[in-house]
């Protein structure tokens, strides 16, 4: 073939002997296709759950598929006025503006441009259901200016200083489960036998880092990749670290998982039934929750909307 126009299937063979594969883009070298990980967008929410901010879905943007959080839209659009409405989240059927964040730099062009190269589908990573669809605009400027900075002393270093492997050791289950009075005794014993630890422990950490969010499904998930961001750093630092959050969500404990190396994420299920949680009651939180003066509460009246009774399962 002399040449090839659009919609055409054609074989190419290359001149150099490069990697290609599956959703690398070829494009002209006097116009080469801009690459970004971080972008303006507007999204058409379509699935029966809200759109929440901080949860990683996977993006499939031509032949390729990465990881991207979407962060809270900037407003959500009246689909009959055009209006512009503030939100936190986006509902099935809703249009919204939101930033994405993609794990990888993809090759695109905004939407108005070519709908193939800025046009993309958001999959939820567990059900693979398709959630939202998507127009790229722009990509932030901010993705260009923020560089990795190199450090000379790493997470090697620092753990071979301390004489340990770092870890993080995830409890999960309901309020009154007894996630932190194991981890409390397990960071003793660590620690009687001189290891470095750290205990991050949800009612603490909601004391300050989080003193910010309530108990929504968007707020948990919020607390949640927090957590998980401050326990990865904890980890480079060479430490055992341990947490103990109700963690509702299978979607953000894999958060935690992803965030750090192979084997360094150990997830443990403290798996009390409900009414011996709700038996102990220390907190008294139960007979509130029962009495309907505390609402969103795990097990009582949280959950039970999306037939997710906590914690799911225990890989
Ligand atoms: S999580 O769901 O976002 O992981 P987290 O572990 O940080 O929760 O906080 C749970 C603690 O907050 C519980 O131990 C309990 O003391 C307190 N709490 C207050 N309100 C609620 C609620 N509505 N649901 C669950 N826990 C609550």
């Amino acid at each position: 073939l002399p040449q090839a126009v659009a919609g055409q299937s054609v074989t190419l063979t290359l001149a150099d002997e490069i990697d290609v594969s599956r959703g690398d883009v070829l494009a002209a070298a006097t116009d080469p296709a801009a690459v970004a990980d971080q972008f303006a967008c507007h999204l058409v929410w379509m699935a029966d759950e809200p759109m929440l901010p901080g949860r990683p879905y996977l993006l499939k943007i031509g032949a390729r598929t990465v990881n991207a959080t979407v962060a809270q839209p900037k407003y959500k659009v009246n689909v009959n006025t055009l209006e512009h409405t503030a939100a936190r989240t986006l509902d099935l059927n809703e249009i919204g503006v939101c930033n994405l964040n993609l794990d990888r730099a993809v090759p695109f062009d905004p939407y108005t441009l070519n709908r193939h190269t800025g046009g993309f589908i958001l999959i939820d990573r567990f059900t693979q259901a398709t959630v939202a669809a998507g127009l790229l605009h722009f990509a932030l400027r901010r993705a260009d200016n923020v560089h990795w900075q190199a450090v000379e002393v790493d997470k090697t270093a620092r753990a071979r200083h301390k004489g340990q492997r770092p870890a993080l050791l995830w409890f999960t289950g309901l309020s009154g489960a007894g996630k932190s009075t194991i981890a409390n005794l397990v960071e003793k014993k660590l620690h009687d036998q001189g290891y470095h630890t750290y205990l991050l422990d949800g009612d603490n950490v909601r004391h300050g880092l989080n003193k910010d969010l309530g108990f929504t499904d968007a707020d948990r998930v919020e607390n949640i990749r927090r957590v998980a961001e401050v326990a990865k750093l904890m980890v480079d630092a060479g430490i055992i670290v341990l947490a103990s959050f109700i963690s509702p969500f299978r979607a953000e404990r894999q958060l935690a998982r992803d965030l750090l190396d192979d084997g360094e994420f150990l997830e443990i299920h403290v798996d009390a039934p409900l009414q011996v949680a709700e038996t102990r009651d220390r907190k008294g939180l139960y007979a509130k929750a029962r009495a309907g003066q505390l609402t969103n509460f795990t097990g009582i009246d949280h959950l039970h909307h999306t037939g997710i009774l906590t914690p799911p399962e225990t890989p």
